[in-house]
């Protein structure tokens, strides 16, 4: 029987890490470091500014606004193959996160002065603690007038992404039509960064986990999060055929969400 046992014990052992199913008490993770260092310099460092900016802007809506940059800062430092100061900025950006929800947003004035001093209050990589739930990320990708963060001028490449101003009306554009050379030359520095930032809310989306159909909502987040990362090397490579078919696989998992999930 003991004997028994024991090759049961050593079977686990040796499947374990093939399967990757996570050692006991631990919970499978989203992560995976697939912001290439400078971009995530580049995003990290948008991210402080947006919550110093906001914080100082006394806009009615900024405690919201920071809270859900907060959440992607964090977001980005879990999603990274960069290594340095991760744990800083995930404990700045917890507290930003706990600021902006406790209506202290004005602490947040000078926050770029205060990353890498702030000690870490609890495990900063649950990300669950940041904000209630993924309504605040979902509507960043809403069009600007109805409350979304809005895209860059490089990316509003035909009329109606002007005046549509979102980054879900871009992603339609992109599953809808392949990118001229032209307009693909215009949105290759742009497109890279948005597209890892979708990517991460993927990837922070999948750990707000509804009660029922919890495998669907996993992999309908997981695959917004890949299809994103696709977009973002495909952007970087200027491939347009790439890119239409990542902008059509992430439009899929929003529809696919949505229609499972949204209103229900
Ligand atoms: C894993 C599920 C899931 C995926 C994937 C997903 N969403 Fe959502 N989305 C939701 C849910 C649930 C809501 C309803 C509000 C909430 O609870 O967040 C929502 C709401 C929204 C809203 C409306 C926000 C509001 O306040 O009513 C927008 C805009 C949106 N999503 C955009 C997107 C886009 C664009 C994508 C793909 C790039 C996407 N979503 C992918 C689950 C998802």
């Amino acid at each position: 029987m003991k004997h028994l046992a024991c090759i049961a014990l050593f079977g686990i052992a040796i499947l374990a890490p093939l399967a990757t199913i996570p050692a006991a008490g631990e919970k499978p993770t989203p992560w995976r470091p697939f912001i290439p260092v400078d971009s995530y310099a580049n995003l990290t460092k948008r991210s402080i500014q947006t919550i110093e900016t906001k914080a100082a802007s006394g806009d009615k809506n900024a405690e919201a606004r920071i809270e859900v940059e907060a959440i992607l800062l964090a977001g980005y430092s879990l999603n990274t193959a960069a290594k340095n100061g991760l744990a800083d900025y995930r404990a700045a950006a917890r507290y930003a996160a706990d600021m902006a929800r406790s209506g202290k947003s004005k602490e947040l004035v000078m926050f770029s002065q205060r990353v890498g001093k702030i000690k870490a209050v609890g495990d900063t990589s649950d990300v669950t603690k940041y904000t209630k739930g993924t309504d605040l990320m979902m509507k960043l990708m809403f069009s600007k007038a109805k409350g979304g963060e809005g895209i860059h001028p490089d990316l509003q490449y035909l009329p109606k992404l002007k005046n549509l101003n979102g980054i879900e009306a871009l992603l339609g554009a992109l599953a809808n039509k392949k990118l001229s050379d032209e307009n693909l030359a215009k949105v290759s520095k742009e497109l890279p960064p948005l597209a890892y930032r979708v990517a991460v809310i993927g990837a922070l989306t999948h750990e707000f986990t509804p009660k029922k159909d919890v495998e669907k909502w996993r992999d309908y987040s997981l695959t917004m999060r890949d299809a994103s990362v696709a977009l973002a090397e495909a952007s970087a490579k200027k491939d347009a055929e790439g890119i239409l078919k990542s902008a059509l696989a992430i439009e899929s998992s929003c529809i696919d969400c949505h229609s499972v999930f949204k209103n229900k």
